[in-house]
């Protein structure tokens, strides 16, 4: 039976680049986003066995509905989160913090509950965490404890949920949408991380997309956090 996969936040960046590569493996997939016209853009990209539907991940009622509707699915990628949480720690404020952590760690537990009614008894989930975690960085306090928060509750989800497998991707910087905001200062600041990797150069999202597709496809793998960073939490101690 062909197998069916949901991307939880899969209209661009590393969400899509994981639908295309898992479609083109032959499954079907339903990516999810807030936005109608990136959906429509992302359905269309990922060809004819691709569908979507318009839900934000923080509502839970909403993320019920989705799967409910859907019935049967092998496989859940919880890939959402906002763009708060980085910054000087001096001047993160409570505010922030509390959205950072609604945006991507309340995001990814509601749709994780969501799923589990209607997933594979031994399918599996993953979640997109982030290397800011455990990276040696000024300035990423609040994206480390939001992402740390995911990171952390893998091992524990995989033995509790078990067998559905649970693993997350950690990545690295990787060249995506996500960037926007620092506009004209964009490129300058994806060349300084590539410089401070020792692959020479930021990610993709395809590379993500191939980690993400070797944690669904190895049914061995449970409890895992996979870092895809192009080596950047090597770097110092080459230095
Ligand atoms: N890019 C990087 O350097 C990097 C590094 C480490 C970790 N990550 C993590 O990788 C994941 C994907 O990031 P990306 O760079 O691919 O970003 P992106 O291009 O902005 O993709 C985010 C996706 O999630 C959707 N989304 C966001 N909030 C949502 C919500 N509440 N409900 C439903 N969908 C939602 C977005 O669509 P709508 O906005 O239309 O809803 C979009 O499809 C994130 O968890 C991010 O923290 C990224």
């Amino acid at each position: 039976m062909t197998e069916r996969v949901v991307i939880v936040g899969g209209t661009s960046g590393i969400g899509l680049a994981a639908a295309v590569r898992l479609a083109a493996s032959g499954r079907e997939v339903v990516v999810t986003g807030r936005t109608p016209e990136r959906l429509e853009r992302a359905v269309k990209e990922i060809g004819e066995r691709g569908s979507g539907a318009v839900a934000d991940a923080r509502d839970p009622e909403a993320m019920c509905d989705l799967f409910a509707g859907l019935g049967r699915v092998d496989h859940v990628v919880i890939n959402v989160s906002g763009r708060k949480g980085a910054g000087p720690f001096r001047s993160l404020s409570p505010d922030e913090l509390r959205r950072a952590l609604d945006d991507k760690l309340v995001a990814q537990v509601v749709a994780a509950q969501a799923a589990l009614p209607v997933l594979r008894r031994d399918g599996s989930l993953t979640f997109v965490a982030a290397a800011s975690a455990n990276s040696a960085m000024a300035e990423v306090a609040g994206l480390a404890a939001v992402n740390g928060a995911i990171q952390s509750m893998i091992p524990g989800l995989a033995v509790e949920l078990a067998p559905v497998r649970v693993n997350a991707v950690s990545p690295g910087v990787i060249d995506t949408e996500w960037w926007d905001w620092l506009g004209d200062d964009r490129q300058g600041a994806l060349d300084a991380f590539a410089s401070a990797t020792t692959v020479g150069r930021v990610g993709t999202p395809a590379d993500v997309a191939n980690a993400i597709a070797y944690l669904i496809e190895t049914g061995y793998a449970t409890g895992t956090v996979l870092t895809v960073d192009g080596g950047v939490r090597l770097k110092p101690r080459l230095a």
